[in-house]
């Protein structure tokens, strides 16, 4: 059966927008998922592209052991947690000078097979609110292309170089190496056959084959389109909420708006192919 045309009969999925984001209810993450209930959230996944689940109380492993149902855990190449290396810890404090994700991007696509889904568990939001994830629809980004445009990008690639956002993170130790990746500027998912722009302001550089200014003009042009309001929706988040997000169709900001106020979660990254 198609994944979009599944009847779900252990959750119930109430959608945030028509374009992207559901609320996923009747489910305890702390238990092992039976098998219909992995394949009506995988389902759930593939038609809203992030999934959102409310007043989870899990342990690391309990996260980590939900993320291996989907595939195997990805480890970033950054930041590991001490003792959990598949787990990315997500926190903001009054010390803080940057946090995870404030610029809109789909996770490590400077890997040459960047992850294919990510899971955010957040414990601790900000005391007057603050702290939303925003998430965008990159097959509708895709589809609002007029034709001549989404004609000039087939077949386009683009690198994705991990030292824009690393290296001013972790020093300009010279010996240091990031990833660095070319992918397709429309890649087809793997599951849902449809395609979908791929291209982020955090990672991306260049478009290959292009000059410098054509290149530039070009990628700002997509990144303002991708951040269209229509193909948004926002999150907020409470503790024990937890954002389940599919980077192979999906984009994400995190908003930093509650300095000088803590906020803190994990994230279990699940490893994912060479786009195409
Ligand atoms: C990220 O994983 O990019 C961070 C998302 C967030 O903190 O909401």
């Amino acid at each position: 059966m198609k994944l979009e045309a599944m009847q779900y009969q252990t959750i119930q999925v109430s959608p945030l927008t028509p374009t992207i984001g559901a609320e996923i209810a009747g489910v305890d993450l702390a238990k092992p998922l039976t098998q219909q209930q992995f394949e009506e959230i995988h389902a759930a996944l593939i038609r809203h592209l992030v999934i959102f689940f409310r007043e989870q109380t899990i342990s690391t492993e309990q996260h980590k052991e939900f993320g291996r149902r989907f595939g195997k855990l990805h480890i970033h190449p950054t930041s590991q947690m001490p003792g959990h290396p598949e787990v990315l810890e997500i926190k903001a404090d009054e010390n803080s000078t940057w946090v995870a994700g404030e610029v809109w991007h789909s996770d490590v696509t400077c890997e040459i097979e960047p992850p294919m889904g990510s899971i955010l568990h957040i414990t601790k939001v900000p005391d007057n609110g603050g702290g939303d994830t925003l998430f965008a629809n990159m097959y509708r980004a895709y589809e609002l292309l007029s034709d001549p445009m989404r004609q000039f990008l087939e077949g386009k690639t683009a690198m994705h170089e991990g030292a824009q956002v690393y290296a001013g993170r972790h020093g300009k130790d010279p010996s240091r190496q990031y990833p660095v990746a070319e992918h397709p500027i429309v890649r087809t998912h793997p599951v849902s056959g449809k395609k979908a722009l791929y291209v982020n302001r955090n990672f991306t550089t260049r478009i290959v084959g292009l000059n410098k200014n054509e290149s530039e003009a070009v990628l700002q042009m997509l990144y303002q389109h991708i951040e269209r309001d229509d193909l948004k929706c926002r999150f907020k988040w409470r503790p024990g909420s937890i954002a389940f997000w599919d980077n192979r169709c999906a984009q994400h900001q995190a908003m930093w708006d509650y300095f000088p106020q803590k906020r803190y979660g994990q994230r279990v990254t699940i490893a994912g192919d060479k786009p195409y």
